[in-house]
């Protein structure tokens, strides 16, 4: 299959676009469309349906990503978005609202599969732990390119913190800290990582991951680190991919 449609489902857009499989590109232009408030299932659903009528000629499978836990489609935790969420078996109720073929991820798992299929990781080996700084931490875990999925390493707790309440990027706005004094803070965390996972890679994603050199040469880590690549492509991009390698195992 070459072509999906993605659709990344944040706290203020929600972005679509028909992806092309054979390159990790959009195929068409993205459309972006605000989140509704508050930002229920139901209200969510509706706006898909708007977004994909937009894009009539293009059928095939369609990638959701979620800012949570999803299990098999059902929705486990909802750390930044609305609680009405949990225990939300989000494939159906988007497969019933849109007619289409919906496969919901992970949003930093979509991410760190585009980034290891088309981007920053393209081809690397062993254990790479993808990162997304923003609201909240987002983590993928891919060994040899392969998705261990719903890894939530950025609740992982250090120094009695949970620890995206003090080193997301939403910490360093909110606290107003330098670039170094936030580079302090992510040094302790992924020291952490580092410690629990040997990675042979960290990538930094996230829409401050395009500030990539006011901060990452500013971290003390034995471990190589690098930005993304996709920037604010990865979201839609990965859930394109999840989807069409979702539909293929179906069919198999
Ligand atoms: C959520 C994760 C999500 C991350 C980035 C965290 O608070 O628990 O599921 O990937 O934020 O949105």
């Amino acid at each position: 299959m070459n072509t999906a449609f993605g659709i990344d489902f944040g706290g203020t857009g929600i972005k679509g676009a028909p992806v092309d499989l054979a390159v990790g590109d959009f195929a068409a232009e993205r459309v972006r469309i605000r989140t509704p408030e508050p930002s229920t299932p139901a209200a969510v659903a509706q706006i898909f349906v708007e977004l994909l009528e937009r894009f009539p000629d293009r059928d095939g499978p369609v990638g959701v990503t979620v800012p949570g836990v999803v299990r098999h489609g059902v929705v486990h935790s909802a750390a930044n978005i609305d609680p009405a969420w949990i225990g939300t078996d989000a494939d159906a109720v988007f497969t019933e609202a849109t007619g289409r073929d919906v496969h919901v991820v992970n949003d930093a798992d979509a991410a760190g599969l585009a980034e290891v299929r088309y981007g920053a990781a393209a081809g690397r080996r062993g254990l790479v732990i993808l990162t997304t700084l923003g609201t909240g931490i987002g983590t993928a875990l891919l060994y040899d390119g392969v998705l261990v999925p719903n890894s939530e390493l950025g609740h992982l707790e250090i120094d009695g913190h949970d620890a995206e309440s003090r080193a997301a990027n939403s910490a360093r706005t909110r606290e107003e800290l330098s670039w170094e004094q936030w580079a302090q803070r992510l040094t302790r965390y992924y020291r952490t990582l580092e410690r629990l996972f040997s990675p042979d890679l960290f990538v930094v994603g996230g829409g401050v991951s395009k500030e990539a050199a006011s901060f990452l040469p500013l971290l003390d880590l034995s471990t190589e680190i690098i930005p993304a690549t996709l920037r604010n492509r990865a979201g839609v991009v990965g859930a394109a991919l999840y989807a069409a390698e979702s539909a293929d195992r179906a069919v198999r």
